[in-house]
């Protein structure tokens, strides 16, 4: 097993490795004290860890648990309401513990549950699929959508642990694996020609928990520098400007998020190399090893929707586009755009 350390200010450690959910009582035996558990989870990730969990936890403990339907229209307000009720029905107080058990929704809703309840209960994170292990488990970042727009309400809320069972990566479809693919492929681009090079070897499952413990140290070191996503964490946004405008313009049906990312961080990078801010060739690199990973790697999105869409992003501040673009392969630098600027970019 792996463990790598979160310093934000109230820091945690993640664990990586295989049969883990099993322990996760003992594991988290010195980590906090806590009564009851709550669980929550999505009616795929149920019937495939629950009982498993459940039994992991003493005899003495109250285990409860709370379904919501699998898939991304699961981070409402409904389910917001639903839960915060279930909670106080069951007089679950600060001294327990919520848990998420499944993927990025699962994770994001039950921050959010966690970070508001009371003001603030203890939560652990359970991610199972492969973008949430790598990605949105770590870092503290907590959401729900609302119909204006998605993740559009939130809170940097931290957990108490994060485990990363590489087991439950067995069960995902092809499809929901190579969406996580994106993500590890990202981090390799911006911080780590080495783990770049060692995602060509994905398929040996030693090398996968190499990676994916890679990916989360990287997260970690850039999270313990901007917890609140005020500068540096930007850089974990490579791919996403055009991979969001991507993802809108399909109206988030076509494209899974991972494989928006991919098609943006190849888009980005031609663009930069026509640019003269990229090297020539690395845009070739970064689609040869997303077409291994089976990822689309074509933008049918034309420039000036890209333009549109990117100059509405939440992320922009004061009309100031934040694009992240590569020095080369694991180097990367935040470049700043006005709206002229970033036409000319685009070749407008
Ligand atoms: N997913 C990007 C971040 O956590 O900042």
């Amino acid at each position: 097993m792996q463990i790598i350390d979160v310093n934000v200010s109230k820091p945690y450690k993640v664990f990586v490795g295989e049969n883990l959910i099993e322990n996760t009582a003992n594991m988290i035996e010195d980590i906090c004290n806590y009564k009851n558990v709550v669980i929550i989870t999505d009616d795929i990730v149920e019937t495939l860890y629950l009982d498993t969990l459940k039994k992991s936890f003493p005899q003495d403990k109250n285990i409860f648990s709370f379904t919501v339907k699998n898939g991304e229209q699961a981070k409402c307000a409904d389910n917001l309401f639903a839960i915060w009720s279930f909670l106080a029905e069951n007089h679950i107080t600060r001294s327990d513990l919520i848990v998420a058990l499944g993927g990025g929704v699962v994770g994001d809703l039950t921050g959010f549950i966690a970070s508001t309840y009371l003001r603030g209960v203890k939560y652990l994170q359970i991610p199972t699929t492969l973008l949430s292990q790598v990605d949105s488990s770590v870092g503290g970042k907590t959401a729900i959508n609302i119909p204006q727009g998605k993740n559009l309400v939130g809170s940097f809320y931290q957990p108490i642990a994060v485990i990363c069972d590489i087991n439950t990566l067995s069960t995902l479809s092809d499809k929901i694996f190579s969406d996580g693919m994106g993500e590890v492929i990202k981090y390799g681009c911006i911080y780590d020609k080495n783990l770049f090079e060692l995602i060509k070897d994905i398929d040996d499952k030693n090398v996968l928990e190499k990676i994916i413990t890679r990916c989360i140290s990287i997260k970690a070191e850039v999270v313990c520098q901007d917890e609140f996503d005020t500068g540096l964490r930007m850089i974990l946004n490579f791919g996403h400007t055009i991979g969001h405008a991507v993802e809108k313009y399909h109206n988030f049906t076509d494209y899974t998020h991972g494989q928006a990312v991919a098609i943006g961080m190849i888009h980005i990078t031609k663009l930069s190399e026509k640019f003269n801010t990229t090297p020539i060739g690395t845009s070739d690199k970064i689609k040869a090893l997303c077409e291994k990973c089976n990822l689309p790697t074509e933008c049918d999105v034309p420039n000036d929707v890209l333009f549109d869409v990117c100059c509405v992003d939440k992320k922009n501040l004061n009309n100031v586009i934040n694009l992240i673009l590569l020095k080369d392969i694991g180097e990367c630098y935040i470049q700043k755009l006005n709206h002229s600027e970033f036409k000319d970019f685009l070749n407008l």
